[in-house]
Formats: structure tokens, sequence, C-alpha cells
């Protein structure tokens, strides 16, 4: 059989929750033939890309064949596939005893576009030039011990995400498919499975022209097989809601749909149990603290029967973003038991919670006003690509959260499961979002293709899936939807809000509305009026949208479902400097962009015709208090959609941190106005300007105190207050000359935070430094290894661009990838070799799959003095 961590979890939980258990009704011996198991099957895969299809397996010609893999999530009538077998019968990919080793051997997750050169044939800048496209061929050996096929249970594929067009085939057999690539399904092999070796194969299919940005290829998140007895609980089968919360007690409420696999009736005992849950492990800890107590259904063979039950749990630990509340967590755990034999056992991680949406305090949560700090986040984890890794993700959202970022929107789709357990863990709240699309197109084969079929069970399944986290506080049903304007648009979105409600009454729905009106028909129907850059007033227009919508709807809740757009380079200062605290960025002098590097000026003042600076939002949200709050485009940077330069770039320019994980001078904008108490203080630019001796250097001061005192080669230039929409204190008129800057912030006439910068001499030494130095030998741990290159005083050299060659010089690791944040580099992500860009480089590291102890990473550059950093594997 299979083992994995999973399995040993498992084990471990049910000698600690079930073996021990006594105070049960129910007598629970476990069988180990009957319960569940879900293992991972990411290890061991072989792969083949083809630019051009090497069949005919297109998705037109299988469609009837994958429809039915939708039926659980539909309502209405439900599809049968055609009465012959499908179609790839003569395809020898298909054939178990096809000879794949030839293919890449390699494991999942897996991302095949992002190795590449950044000049794949068709595939534009907006979706960063990486070859996305063509046809993905995935095989792998599953062995399945013949006890498990004796037994007659259950065994499901879960994949929890594809790009794009999955079909899949067992055993030479076509088992369905799932086209959305961002979606996580469930097929059930247990009809083509057998003992012994089976043959596992997938294909994927990515069009040229199917997506805005860069979707990324392939399995690109964690795949699963899960086996059950006949008698299971059903995919995503669990819904728990907290229907009310008071500080003595919550009531519990447990929805639970039992699927009978097998042929007849089954009498079914089921109980569900609540505990805390350990954040660490996601497991239950401690004594379990309520009861839904046990009853009996019969379940027809080959069917679902719904259960419900409630139980109330005392003095509830709540759910709630920090700083002011606590993300604490709960687990049910439903037992299903057949003839006093425990037959199933099914996690469900929750959270107790309350949200309101009120229109003029906007959200509330647990009764709480707290103001939305959002970021916008595509879903690629920069040089990793979209391959799914949880350090990565975790990484992502904590930088964020040490920003003050309090909500995150997935624009604009669906996460990878993990990103929300995460989530949930630190307490972010999220707006879970699912299409970019619906009937009409944005680029030729996006999601409008499959829209009027798949919108009903992308969207149920999406839900169903993620309902139980905490941190979900409304669901995005569309961002920039093209008919929005129109009655389509109304009668579309009143559909999807419609199903969403169906599935889930306890959030409000949102969309992010860039075109709409008040009055327009989709806009009447919303829950939320989601805003994108219309509130703020979109360019060189100061008029903002905030006060009609509140006007037309004084029931509704107003956000800013995206906001700012704010394009800048880090570490790139570009003069002059515009006098406005928002403009649209241009090559003009003043404009922010430099067209000759392709690079955009860092002093965060510049943004696309659509768009504003941070600055004009603050002030736009501080003069419109009603708004909830807002998710600012972008908290990363992205591959893809590199605005203003399209045409050349691989990556974005909107990224309040950019894609290496180096924060911009703006995150300590952010930061001063999301963490007030934080005391910090953000000096820009830096002070080596050997060409702009005598020439006018403004200096910019991020932060959270009131006042600040600049010093010029320890002259004072003056102290500054804030006035009441200042966000940054600016010093427009400083005449750069060698030597130092430096800043003394004030908050209520204390002294509060300090900044300098001095004018650094000749790179000397590269200097090495790890986020973290012991990572788990797990293959999937990373560590992220930043190197500065520095004089001889250890300052970062600012315009420090050294050719960097990492090299692990001894022990169990790996270079995954390397970057810089530059939006214009070339240069391969594999690549060990790369430029620093503003003195700063990062090289991505894991240790091999079960090693441990010290690797030695080294970063070499010609006439520098090398550095080096241990790292632990544990
Ligand atoms: C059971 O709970 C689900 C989810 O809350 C609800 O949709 C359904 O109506 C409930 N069924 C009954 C019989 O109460
Ligand atoms: C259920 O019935 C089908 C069709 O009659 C049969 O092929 C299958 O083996 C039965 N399954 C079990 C678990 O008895
Ligand atoms: C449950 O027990 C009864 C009585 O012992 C037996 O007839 C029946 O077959 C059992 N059912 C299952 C599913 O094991
Ligand atoms: C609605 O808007 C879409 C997208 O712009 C357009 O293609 C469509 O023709 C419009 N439909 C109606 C009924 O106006
Ligand atoms: C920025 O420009 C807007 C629009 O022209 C104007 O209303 C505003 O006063 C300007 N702000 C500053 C600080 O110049
Ligand atoms: C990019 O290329 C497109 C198509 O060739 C062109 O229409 C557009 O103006 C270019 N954009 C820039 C910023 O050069
Ligand atoms: C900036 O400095 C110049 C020369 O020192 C002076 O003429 C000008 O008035 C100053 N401008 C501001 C806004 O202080
Ligand atoms: C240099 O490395 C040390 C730790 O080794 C670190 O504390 C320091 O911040 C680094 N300096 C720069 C400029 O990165």
């Amino acid at each position: 059989m299979l083992v994995s961590q999973d399995l040993l979890l498992y084990g471990l939980l049910a000698s600690t929750n079930f073996g021990l258990t006594t105070a049960s009704a129910i007598k629970r011996p476990r069988s180990a033939t009957t319960t569940r198991e879900r293992t991972s099957i990411n290890a061991d895969w072989r792969f083949e890309r083809f630019v051009d299809a090497p069949d005919s397996l297109s998705y037109e010609t299988l469609r009837p064949w994958i429809l039915p893999s939708a039926n659980n999530f539909l309502n209405g009538d439900k599809y049968e596939a055609p009465g012959e077998e499908a179609p790839g019968s003569d395809v020898e990919f298909i054939q178990p005893d096809f000879d794949d080793q030839g293919w890449e051997q390699l494991d999942l997750p897996h991302d095949w576009a992002i190795t590449g050169t950044f000049d794949a044939p068709g595939v534009e800048g907006g979706l960063g030039r990486l070859p996305i496209n063509g046809v993905g061929w995935y095989r792998k050996t599953l062995s399945l011990e013949d006890e498990l096929i004796a037994s007659g249970k259950s065994i499901f594929l879960d994949v929890d995400g594809a790009m794009s067009y999955a079909a899949v085939w067992l055993n030479g057999k076509f088992v369905g498919g799932w086209p959305f690539g961002y979606n996580s399904f469930r097929l059930d092999l247990t009809p083509f499975a057998k003992s012994g070796e089976n043959q596992l194969v997938i294909r994927l299919e990515n069009l040229l022209d199917s997506s805005r940005w860069y979707p990324g290829a392939g399995i690109y998140r964690n795949v699963w097989l899960v086996t059950a007895s006949p008698v299971h609980v059903a995919h995503f089968g669990t819904y728990v809601t907290t229907p009310s919360v008071s500080a003595d007690e919550a009531t519990v409420d447990v929805a639970i749909e039992i699927e009978n696999a097998g042929n007849s009736t089954s009498q079914v005992e089921i109980e569900t149990k609540i505990y805390e849950l350990d954040p660490t492990s996601r497991k239950p800890t401690g004594d379990s603290l309520a009861t839904v107590k046990s009853t009996r259904v019969a379940v027809e063979g080959k069917s679902k029967q719904a259960v419900n039950g409630s139980t109330t749990v005392a003095n509830p630990k709540l759910w709630g973003p920090p700083p002011s509340q606590k993300p604490n967590e709960y687990i049910a755990v439903s037992t299903l038991s057949i003839n006093g034999t425990e037959v199933d056992s099914y996690e469900t991680p929750f959270g107790i919670r309350t949200v309101q949406y009120d229109p003029l305090k906007g959200i509330l949560l647990n009764g709480e006003p707290v103001r939305v700090y959002g970021t916008c986040n595509h879903h690629d984890l920069g040089s990793l690509g979209a391959a799914f890794n949880y350090r990565a993700a975790e990484r992502q959202i904590q930088m964020l959260q040490d920003m003050g970022n309090n909500a995150l929107r997935t624009s604009h789709n669906p996460p990878a499961p993990e990103f929300l357990d995460i989530a949930d863990r630190l307490g972010l709240m999220v707006q879970d979002e699912i299409f970019d699309t619906w009937s009409f197109p944005k680029v030729k084969n996006d999601f409008h293709r499959i829209f009027k079929e798949w919108h009903e069970p992308d969207l149920r399944s999406f839900i169903r899936r993620d309902r139980n986290h905490p941190s979900i506080i409304a669901w995005s049903i569309g961002n920039e939807i093209p008919e929005q304007a129109n009655s389509t648009g109304g009668e579309t979105g009143k559909i999807l809000q419609d199903i969403a409600h169906a599935e889930d009454p306890t959030r409000q729905v949102t969309n992010g509305l860039n075109t709409a009106k008040p009055g327009s028909p989709f806009t009447d129907v919303i829950d939320i009026i989601g805003l994108n850059y219309q509130g703020e007033g979109k360019g060189n227009s100061w008029v903002s949208t905030f006060p009609d919508f509140q006007k037309a709807y004084p029931n509704k809740m107003i956000w800013s479902t995206e906001s700012a757009s704010t394009v800048a380079s880090r570490g790139i200062y570009i003069f002059p400097v515009h006098s406005n605290i928002s403009t649209i960025v241009g090559a003009g002098p003043g404009e922010g962009a430099d067209p000759e590097t392709q690079q955009v000026s860092a002093y965060g003042l510049y943004a696309p015709p659509w768009a504003a600076s941070q600055d004009k939002v603050f002030e736009q949200q501080d003069k419109h208090p009603y708004v909830a709050g807002e998710f600012v485009w972008t908290g990363w940077d992205y591959i893809g959609e590199p605005t203003p330069y399209d045409n050349s770039s691989r990556s974005s320019y909107f990224g309040i941190i950019d894609l290496a994980g180096f924060p911009k001078e703006r995150y300590y904008l952010y930061q001063s106005r999301w963490r007030p108490e934080l005391a910090q203080a953000k000096l820009i630019p830096h002070w080596t300007w050997p060409d702009r001796v005598g020439k006018v250097t403004p200096v910019h001061v991020f932060t959270s105190g009131d006042e600040a005192e600049l010093f010029v080669n320890d002259v004072s230039a003056g102290r500054k207050k804030k006035g009441q929409y200042d966000y940054r204190l600016r010093w427009d008129n400083v005449t750069y000359s060698p030597g130092s800057i430096r800043v003394v912030a004030y908050k209520d006439g204390k002294e509060w935070a300090s900044d300098s910068h001095v004018t650094v001499s000749e790179a000397t030494a590269l200097n090495v430094t790890a986020d973290r130095t012991t990572i788990r030998g797990d293959g999937q741990d990373l560590s992220f290894i930043t190197v500065a290159v520095v004089d001889k005083d250890g300052n970062t050299i600012p315009q420090g661009d050294n050719e960097i060659t990492f090299s692990v010089s001894s022990g169990p690791g790996k270079i995954i990838s390397t970057d810089n944040g530059d939006a214009t580099d070339m240069v391969p992500f594999p690549s060990h070799s790369r430029k620093a860009f503003s003195g700063l480089a990062l090289a991505i590291v894991k240790a091999e799959a079960g090693s441990q102890g010290e690797i030695v990473i080294e970063a070499k550059a010609d006439g520098l003095t090398a550095g080096k950093v241990v790292l632990t594997a544990s």
C-alpha cells in the first residue's frame, strides 16, 4: 500500500481519539479495511509536453464523456455519458503498456512552463512569455493491494488543481475530467481499479489566449488517493455553521451528506464530536468539547442522504483577525458506523465567529468593526510558478500580514486549498473569488467557452470545498465581467448569486465592478458593492463614485475590491518627481517611467490611467468612511501583466512586494497606515547619487508617526507635520550632496522612530542571509536566501547589479530557482546565476526528501568576497 505522512497522522489520531474514547454511546472497533485513508500520490510521475497536440483528444472531442463528472454539483438534470466508449483507446499514451521511460520523471505539484525561457511563441507578455501552451501528458503507476480491492472500498482520485481541461484514464479506460484549471475535483476510480499495478494517465491542454495573466501549466497542486468504505461522508460532504454565538455559548450546526456507493440499504449511525484544532498539525487536540448526538439513518444503495445535527460549545474561543482578535479554530470529527463498527471518520476544521455587513460600519467580525486592509494576489509563487508550495504561500501571506494586511482577495480564481488553511491559521479574512469571465470573453479562449455548461458545477463545488473556512467573509462571483453593466450581466449575476446563497446562506456575495454604475441591473442584484478603481477616481480624475453608490444602495455594504494599481520597481528612482500625490504613469518628465530601462519610479506616485496611487486611495477612503476598506492591486508582484511594459517585460510592476519577495518602498507606507501602533519610519530614496550632485533630489518619509524632522548631512531640512489627508511627509526641494540623510519621526510630540541612509562606497562583498536556517528535510520545505551586494561597511549597494552565482557547496540541498524582482530580467528562473537588482538577489533552496544535516549555500561574484549561509535540514 501507499504510505504517507498523512496516513501516519491518521493512525496517530485514530489511536488517541477513537481507540481510547469510552464515553461514546457506540463501541467503535476501528477496522483497518473500512475506514478512510487519504494518501499523497505526488511522487514519481512521468511527463511529456507537446506544443502541438499529438492526439485528437481535445475537450470538444471528450466533452460528452467529461460532462458527467459535473453531476454531483448540478441541481437539475444530470449528464449521462454516451453508450459507446470514450475516444482514446487508440492513443498509445493511454495504453497501460506504453513505455514512458523516455518521459521526464518528476514529482507533483508541477508547473511545466516555469522552467522555460521567456520567448514562448504565441505567448504574450500578459501571460509572462513562458511556454504554458500545448498538451501535457502525465502517467503514474499506482500499486493497489489485493486487500483493498477485495474489501470493496471506494477509491477516489482527488486533484486539487490541474491546468487545464483535465481528462483522466485508469487502466486504459476513461474515468472523467474537469476543464476549469483552478477548481479542485474528485473522480471515482473504483470501477476501473484492480489489484496490483494500475496505470493512471492524465491529459491536460492549455490553449493560447486562454488567460490574461500567467496561469501556470500542469498538475500544479497536490493530488491524493482517497479510499473509503462504500458508505462514507460524500465529497465536500460537511457544512458546519455557527448560527448563534455569544460569549457563553455557540450553536454549532453540522450538516453531513452521506454517500452509499454500495448496492443495498445501510443503517448508518452518525455522530460528530467537536474538538479544538491544533493549528500546526490541523488535527484535534484535547478532549471533545461537544457532541452532535448520534442519529441513525437508512441510506439506500447508490444514493446520498443528508443528515443534520446541532450542538453547543460553551465559552467558545472565537475566530477573528489579529491584532484585536485571535484566529482560534475548532474541528468537527464525524464518524459513521454500521452495526457498531466504525466505517468512516471525517474531519472538518472550522471556526466560531459571526460576520455582519454594515452599510455604514463595514465588516463586523464578532460584533467588532474591522476595517478591511486587503490585498489582491494572483496564485503564482514567483519563480516557483504556479506549482503549489506550502512554505512559499505561507511566506507570501506572512509578509503581507507583517505589513498590516488583514484580508486577501484570491484574484481571480479559486486558490489551493492549503492557502485557505494558512489564512484560517494566521487570521486573515478572505474574499474567495471564482471567475474572471462569464459568457463574454476577455481573451479568445478563456472560461467563457465553457461557462454555459460549467458555471453551476464549478461554483457549487468551489463553495462546498471552501465554505467551512472561517477566514472566508465573502464570495466573489466575478471580476470586471465584460457584461457587468448590461441586462445580460444582471441576469447571469443573479443566477450565480442565487447559487452562492443556496450553497451558503451565511455569507454575502460581491464582485469587482469597474464599469457598472448605480442602477445597472447587476449592481441592483449584488449583495456587496465591490468597486474596482472607480471609488477613488481613475487616473487624474479625483471624482469618486462612492457617494453615488451609497446614495443608490443605502442598505448595501461598499468596499474597493481593487484599488491602487500603483506601479513601481524596487530601488529605482526617476527624476523629476511629480508634485501631486498621484499621477498617470508615462515617459514624460515627472511621469515616473523610463522607457529605456523599462523601470518605473519607486516613489509610489504613479499608476496607469484607470488607477491611482495608494495616497490617493487612502484619501478617498478616509473621505468616505462608510466604505468598508480596500483590496490593493496587488500585494505581491506576479508573472505576466507587466503594465506599463506589456510588450517587453516578464512580470508585473503592481506589487507592494516584488516577485522575489523583497518589499518595495510602498510596503512601509501601507505599514504606516495599517499598523499605526508599530513605531516605524522609512526614508526614500537611497543616498548614493554620483550623477546628482547639486541636483534637486526629493526625500519622502513613510511613518506611523505624525511628524518628522529630516537631516541632510546632519543639517536639519525642517520638521514637518502631516496634514489631514497626508500619508507621507515630503521634502521635495532637497539638493543632493554625498554624505547621509536621516529622519527622526515623532508621534504626539515624542520621538517615535528613525531611519537613515549613507552614501555607500565600492562594492566589496556579498552578504548572504536566510529567512529560515533550519528547514525540514522533506523535499518541500524551503529556505529563501537573500544576497546583498555590500560595501566595506556592510551597506547594501543601492544600484548593485553584479552577476551572482549560487551553489550548494555541501550537503543535501538543492537550488530550485533564483530571482531578483526585476520585471525586465529574462534569465530563466532555474538559473543559478543572476544579476543583483538594486543590490539584491534571491535563491530558493530545499533539502532533499529524507535528508538531514548541514547544507552550505554559497554566493560568488567577480571581484567580491564570496558569502555563504549554513542551513540545517532536520
Ligand atoms: C440541513 O442543513 C442544510 C445546510 O445548512 C440545509 O440546506 C438543509 O435545509 C437542512 N435540512 C434539514 C432537513 O433541515
Ligand atoms: C453492485 O451491483 C453491480 C451491478 O449489479 C455489481 O456489478 C457490483 O459488483 C455490486 N457491488 C457490490 C459491492 O456488491
Ligand atoms: C448488521 O448486522 C445484522 C445482524 O447481525 C446482519 O444481518 C447484517 O448483515 C449486518 N449488516 C452489515 C452491513 O454488516
Ligand atoms: C452585454 O455586454 C457584452 C460584453 O460587452 C456584449 O457582448 C453583449 O452584447 C451585451 N449584451 C446585451 C444584451 O446588451
Ligand atoms: C492633485 O491633482 C488633483 C487633480 O488635478 C488636484 O485636485 C489636487 O489638488 C492635486 N493635489 C496636489 C497635492 O497637488
Ligand atoms: C504593445 O503591442 C501592441 C500590439 O502590437 C500595441 O498595440 C501596443 O501599443 C504596444 N504597447 C506599448 C506600450 O508599446
Ligand atoms: C526650492 O529651492 C529653490 C532654490 O533653492 C527655490 O527657488 C524654490 O523656491 C524652492 N521651492 C520650494 C517649493 O521650496
Ligand atoms: C548581512 O548579514 C547579516 C547576518 O549575517 C545581517 O544581520 C545583515 O542585516 C546583513 N546585511 C545586509 C545589508 O543585508
